[in-house]
């Protein structure tokens, strides 16, 4: 059925893990106290799989690096992503390891608070991205995010300096980064939290957030961009500095709307829009996967998305 599928243009070397989300209404337990939750489900996510999917989803065919245990996840992980028209070629089943894992609680604003236990996630190592330079030289874009070991991490963003790809780096969860590596980098796309642990800048005024981006800048990076949530996203390189709406949605669930915006986004530069149209569109998609449930379930396809954006007002000036 994907025989005809594209030349992949973007390689996700990341994380995936399986979401097990609970959601509640009023409290969160205290230690030492059992209360009733409201519902739970089971769903695929982690920050990779995510992007990866998204890019799927809105039609792209992402090259997948990832690993997953031997445990009962592994496999339905690995279908999950053939469902998704994802090549399955480059995930690594780590033996004696979990799969990742993510227990997710939802509060009824839709809002939500993550652990991760990464699990295989943890063994994708350097030498498995450096046997792959000849795949990897194929595409255009890298996306990472921070699910995966440093060094992984870093090997990869040498790699991608040394083939001159633009790499798009979505620093989630926040970890101390050795600033070394970051020269050369397309775009780094943190949150409003995550750029404030990264750079240690308050992120409560718009001229504080410049100024953690212009920290970022300062390292080599060439654009950065931050996702403020329902406040829409602020975008910073050495000659701008431009701010981008969010679209207005009754959300329900924003658990997974990062991985929507930056896969939407890298997916939109991968078919050779520009960086602001592009930034815009995945506004939209982030938007709109906050009207449902759940992680990757909720991203729109293709033509969903399409259908609802083309009914959106806001007016655009590109
Ligand atoms: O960004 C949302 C994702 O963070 C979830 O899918 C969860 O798995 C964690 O990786």
């Amino acid at each position: 059925m994907h025989s005809h599928r594209s030349q992949s243009k973007v390689a996700m070397i990341g994380s995936n893990m399986m979401d097990l989300i609970t959601y509640y209404d009023d409290s969160f337990p205290k230690v030492g106290e059992t209360i009733f939750g409201k519902d739970f489900e089971i769903g695929f996510g982690g920050k990779g799989a995510n992007q990866a999917v998204a890019i799927a989803k809105l039609g792209g065919n992402p090259l997948v690096v990832t690993a997953v245990g031997n445990d009962l996840f592994g496999p339905l992980v690995k279908e999950n992503f053939k469902n998704q028209g994802i090549d399955i070629t480059w995930i690594k089943t780590v033996n004696g390891k979990t799969s990742g894992v993510a227990p997710i609680f939802v509060d009824k604003n839709g809002y939500n608070s993550i652990f991760i236990i990464p699990g295989a996630n943890s063994f994708l190592e350097p030498e498995d991205i450096l046997q792959m330079k000849s795949v990897l030289s194929e595409v255009s874009f890298f996306l990472l995010q921070l699910e995966i070991k440093l060094e992984t991490v870093y090997v990869t963003l040498n790699l991608a300096h040394e083939l001159g790809k633009k790499v798009i780096l979505n620093p989630a969860p926040a970890r101390n980064l050795d600033w070394k590596y970051l020269e050369g980098i397309y775009l780094f796309a943190p949150n409003e939290t995550e750029l404030h642990s990264l750079t240690g800048v308050n992120t409560n005024s718009r001229n504080e957030i410049l100024k953690g981006a212009h920290f970022l800048l300062e390292k080599g990076v060439q654009n950065v961009l931050v996702t403020l949530g329902e406040k829409g996203s602020l975008l910073v390189n050495n000659t701008i500095n431009q701010s981008f709406p969010a679209y207005p949605v009754k959300s329900v669930d924003t658990t997974g709307a990062g991985d929507a915006f930056i896969g939407a986004l890298v997916y939109f530069l991968s078919q050779g829009q520009g960086l602001e149209e592009s930034i815009d569109k995945a506004s939209g998609y982030a938007a709109l996967s906050t009207t449902q449930r759940g992680t990757q379930k909720s991203f729109a396809d293709k033509e969903t998305f399409e259908r609802w954006f083309s009914l959106q007002s806001i007016s655009k000036d590109f």
